[in-house]
């Protein structure tokens, strides 16, 4: 197993580390390899994704990815800011299905902002597209109209076997689950949304034992803060997916806990922390750790098909927060207060 570890900015070096050393600690023989990316590539190599890191990780069997982002460079041109990094390896690998889970951990029930009897026990998973929409629909920019004014425009749009391909991993995924998938679109006004309907209905087809549901995007944001229970797995674009996956983060109360992959049909993939570079704590020691630690579990689980690996770690993280072990985002009076390479050190333990 060769992994191409990508730290990138932030915390993300800080965080990656930790995720190393419990892959490490498996003795699973894997090869780690390292490249730049983010800002941490723009400064050194004057590209978010320059070319040797991009073929680092298409040369890898996974990729470990920390985070990018950085404030002082907001100002660049669009396509040498931070974030081209990942919307560039998503792209360029073909990483269409991302998985993003929000799982509410029994320990951490009253970190979420909602009343604990909604999110107890919240077990959801989004599938959200990550290669479309209007992420990367051309034509797009800004011009200047005849009046002198300037205008913005995007464009949103999803072809047939786009929505295809995405809706069979979604039913896959709801089969392997609860069996039931809520597809997540605005039918009532954008035609794009209309055939991504029409296409999931002709899919759901082939997933008769698997109960489809659908809701406009107002709504189903309305939904998972009402009664988020409800859901099973949601499948939706690329934007309504950005947007409603951090909506229910926050169910769980804890953005540092959750992980994600982002897989291509051959199930490689890329796997990293839901949340961002977080700048304002990064090179304090202070970040969680566990988001990029289930992340690798992710990784062995989806890509390396070693669920019991996989396993291993997700109880260990259990382990750790039955034991009272929180990093500053998830401290609550009483518990053992731990940096980055603690929380490591705790989830070292509790895999021993
Ligand atoms: C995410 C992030 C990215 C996105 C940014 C960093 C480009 O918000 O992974 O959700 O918008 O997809
Ligand atoms: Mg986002």
């Amino acid at each position: 197993m060769k992994i191409c570890v990508l730290a990138g900015d932030g915390i993300g070096p800080e965080i990656t580390k930790q995720a190393v050393r419990v892959l490490d600690a498996l003795n699973l023989g894997i090869q780690f390899s390292e490249a730049q990316v983010g800002g941490a590539a723009y400064r050194a190599a004057g590209h978010p994704l320059p070319p040797a890191t991009l073929n680092l990780a298409k040369n890898s069997d996974a990729i470990l990815f920390g985070a990018v982002g950085d404030f002082s460079l907001d100002k660049l041109p669009r396509e040498l800011r931070p974030e081209q990094a990942i919307l560039g390896l998503r792209k360029e690998l073909n990483l269409f299905a991302n998985f993003r889970p929000a799982i509410v951990y029994p320990e951490l029930v009253h970190a979420s902002t909602l009343k604990a009897d909604v999110v107890a026990s919240l077990d959801i998973l989004i599938v959200r597209e990550l290669t479309g929409d209007i992420y990367f629909g051309k034509p797009r920019g800004i011009h200047t109209l005849p009046n002198g004014e300037r205008e913005g425009f995007d464009t949103m749009r999803y072809s047939e076997s786009e929505i295809r391909r995405v809706a069979h991993v979604a039913f896959q995924a709801a089969r392997k689950r609860g069996k039931r998938l809520c597809s997540v679109d605005k039918a009532n006004v954008l035609d794009t949304m209309q055939l991504w309907r029409e296409v999931v209905v002709q899919v759901a087809v082939d997933y008769p034992d698997v109960e489809l549901s659908h809701q406009y995007v107002d709504n189903a944001a309305m939904q998972l803060l009402k009664n988020p229970k409800q859901f099973d797995v949601i499948v939706t674009g690329n934007m309504f997916g950005d947007i409603l996956s951090d909506e229910a983060s926050m169910l769980t109360g804890s953005i540092g806990m959750l992980p994600s992959a982002s897989l291509n049909e051959h199930n490689f993939g890329l796997y990293e922390p839901i949340h961002g570079s977080a700048p304002d704590i990064a090179g304090k020691g202070v970040a969680n750790p566990l988001a990029t630690i289930l992340s690798a579990a992710m990784m062995l689980r989806y890509t390396f098909a070693d669920v019991a690996s996989a396993d291993k770690i997700d109880d260990a993280v259990k382990r750790v927060l039955a034991q009272g072990y929180r990093t500053a985002d998830i401290a609550e009076p009483g518990a053992t207060l731990v940096g980055t390479a603690q929380m490591g050190d705790a989830v070292l333990a509790a895999l021993a």
